[in-house]
């Protein structure tokens, strides 16, 4: 059983700061890092994958895995030549366990992937001692500040509108020492 090494929690006013931490988070993952994103439909969990998978530089559209429970999305390479890790997008919620992850033929190896799960909460963990959890919370009866629940001229906009909390865990040697709170600061 690995420990929590490092912990930070930051709110994400909207969704292009979702994207924006999973950008930052480009910056720390690397090849076999497995990510597990928590959090309800709607949270962002997609959204913080769509930030992240486009820092990294990796082709395809980083979309919620409907219909296929895993997207590999290859390194392109960068104006130098090389190539960073692929982006291996899962979405747990049909598989029963991610011991399953075996049996999806996957062209891309994990240990060469960033791995990001969501719904993994539960099933991902038995994949690699080292994790970096990320919850995304609503914060209940926060939309737009309305404090007798009346609905906003944004909520009306965009029902989903709204500030996330986020919570970051590092789990693991892999995390000692890195400056997750670095990645909340912009
Ligand atoms: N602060 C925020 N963070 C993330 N998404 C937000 C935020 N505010 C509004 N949204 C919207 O909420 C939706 C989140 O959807 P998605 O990322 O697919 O969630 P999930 O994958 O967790 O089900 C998007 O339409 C996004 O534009
Ligand atoms: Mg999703």
């Amino acid at each position: 059983m690995s420990d929590v090494v490092v912990r930070t929690e930051t709110d994400l006013p909207d969704a292009e700061a979702t994207r924006a931490l999973g950008a930052a988070l480009a910056g720390v993952l690397r090849a076999g890092d497995l990510v597990i994103l928590t959090g309800d439909l709607g949270a962002g969990k997609t959204t913080l994958t769509q930030g992240l998978g486009a820092a990294l530089g990796v082709r395809g559209h980083v979309a919620s895995p409907t219909f296929i429970v895993a997207r590999e999305h290859p390194p392109l390479p960068r104006d130098d030549g090389s190539r960073g890790p692929a982006l291996v997008h899962v979405d747990a919620y049909r598989l029963g366990g991610l011991d399953e992850l075996d049996v999806l033929d996957l062209d891309t190896s994990l240990d060469e992937s960033v791995t990001v799960v969501e719904w993994g909460r539960g099933l991902a963990e038995a994949l690699t001692d080292d994790r970096l959890e990320i919850d995304l919370e609503r914060p209940r009866g926060a939309a737009g500040g309305a404090l007798d629940g009346a609905a906003t001229a944004d909520d009306e906009a965009d029902p989903g509108a709204g500030t996330r909390h986020a919570v970051l865990r590092g789990v693991g040697q892999r995390w000692a020492g890195v400056d997750l709170a670095a990645l909340t600061r912009s």
